[in-house]
């Protein structure tokens, strides 16, 4: 495959040496789709298949892919939902349903300045990978060279660090995440800025809801977020690709915030702008063990003409397939098959069934802001959240590892200190997700002890 039509776009431009070079050959999947299809004898993959009568006594007089009898006590579904390897990029049902779901999702939109909006035909087919921790190892390598820089907030999933930097050697390059109670929109720019000196690209990683703090931005956000990037373009030359990590989408609280992708509205914001959205079931559909999540690119109108289209879609897939095949090779087929049985029920029954959790989750959210106002004094902050699973608490003369301790030791709470003296960050992340309602006030009320003690 030469990429030709993918060469046209802005997207190819800003690949990292790794993603202009990486592609998926004819290799073994190849052949053994066509076998599915042409052959009379099938000799391509290596699993043992054969009729399931040979291993299981009133088995089927079927070929499939062999599995041990006993899984079938455990699992209720048929053992070709389950023994056999999915395709690389996923299960097109699958997929197909994920990208229905993403669509539904936007024309559904929570909040985001412009309402609605239906990204019909404006994305590539979700390629399905290993959660989004998975995705974001993938896309940055797909993108960044080792040594390139990264944008994100100081406030940021940890992981980050170990994916982007220890195993990608990306520079993380952070910006103050609040500025005087706010989200600094500013500082986004300004390292966009300065990094498009040294830099042919720039590579921003967008997390909202966020963690650790839970933040959500305003409408009012979104929208300045959107100008500032806008004008940005117009006056760079540079691509601009952002990856809009959505592992917490849905879980806004609050009227005001947004509780949808901004990847939505990147799409068809700037012919340079590259917008990646990396979503999955871990937190959206509660299947954190499933191991699943997405990566599905924004297409700007003005790439490619009809015609180049197709094959534009089809050359993306095949490098998302070279990416994943050379990595994990392909995703969990049972836990795809799960979901394809959940979202084939309809989206909103699936989103009905969320929301118990969707409600007990908000509660905990307004019962933890609400402790920590009734218990705060001097020496402690919460960063402004809106919505995740969970909420930042900085402190300000006491190392947090330091006050976490203690806060187990004695009073018996776990919570996650988070100490960068380089990004001035020194907290302890709570996370409400994992806290009954009733144990709220209390948790709280031992941070507070906990600062007593130590002050
Ligand atoms: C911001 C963020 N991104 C990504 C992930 C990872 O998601 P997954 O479990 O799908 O790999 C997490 C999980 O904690 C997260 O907090």
């Amino acid at each position: 495959m030469e990429f030709e039509t993918l060469k046209k776009t802005p997207v190819f431009k800003a690949l990292s040496s790794l993603g202009k070079r990486i592609y998926q050959p004819n290799g073994i999947f190849h052949w053994t789709g066509r076998a599915k299809k042409e052959a009379e004898i099938n000799a391509t993959i290596g699993t043992a298949v054969g009729f399931e009568s040979d291993i299981v006594e009133g088995g089927r007089e079927k070929l499939l892919t062999y599995y041990l009898p006993e899984l079938k006590q455990y699992i209720n579904l048929p053992p070709e939902k389950f023994a056999s390897y999915a395709p690389i990029a996923g299960i097109p049902k699958f997929r197909d349903l994920w990208e229905k779901w993403i669509i539904y999702k936007g024309k559904n939109a929570i909040n985001l300045p412009s309402g609605s909006i239906d990204v019909s035909g404006k994305i590539t087919k979700p390629a399905i990978c290993n959660g989004i921790t998975n995705s974001i190892f993938l896309i940055s390598k797909f993108f960044l060279n080792p040594g390139e820089k990264i944008i994100c907030p100081n406030k940021k999933w940890g992981n980050y660090n170990s994916v982007l930097h220890l195993q990608n050697q990306i520079e993380i390059e952070t910006f103050q995440f609040f500025n005087e109670g706010q989200l600094n929109i500013n500082g986004i720019i300004e390292l966009m800025q300065q990094i498009s000196k040294v830099q042919d690209k720039i590579v921003l990683i967008l997390n909202f809801p966020n963690n650790p703090t839970g933040y959500c931005p305003t409408k009012a956000e979104i929208q300045d977020i959107l100008n500032l990037l806008k004008n940005f373009c117009d006056s760079s030359n540079k691509p601009v690709i952002i990856f809009c990590d959505d592992a917490y989408e849905g879980y806004s609280y609050s009227d005001e915030r947004v509780g949808t992708s901004i990847f939505y509205e990147l799409i068809d914001l700037h012919p340079n702008l590259i917008p990646i959205k990396l979503d999955g079931a871990s937190k959206e559909i509660l299947m954190y063990g499933g191991r699943t999540g997405a990566i599905t690119l924004g297409i700007h109108s003005s790439w490619l003409s009809i015609s180049e289209k197709e094959i534009f879609l089809k050359e993306w897939e095949n490098k998302m397939q070279g990416m994943i095949r050379s990595t994990i090779s392909n995703s969990n087929h049972f836990y795809q098959e799960v979901l394809i049985e959940i979202l084939n029920g309809g989206f909103e029954k699936m989103e009905e069934s969320r929301n118990k959790i969707y409600e007990i989750l908000k509660k905990r959210y307004f019962a933890s802001i609400n402790a920590f106002d009734k218990y705060k004094t001097d020496g402690i902050t919460i960063d402004p959240a809106g919505g995740g699973f969970f909420v930042f608490i900085n402190i300000d003369k006491i190392p947090a590892n330091e006050f976490a301790d203690h806060l187990l030791k004695k009073y018996k709470v776990g919570t996650f200190p988070v100490v960068s003296e380089k990004e001035e960050i020194n907290g302890i992340r709570v996370a409400f997700c994992s806290i009954p309602l009733e144990k709220i006030d209390e948790t709280f009320k031992r941070i507070n002890l906990t600062l007593s003690d130590l002050l």
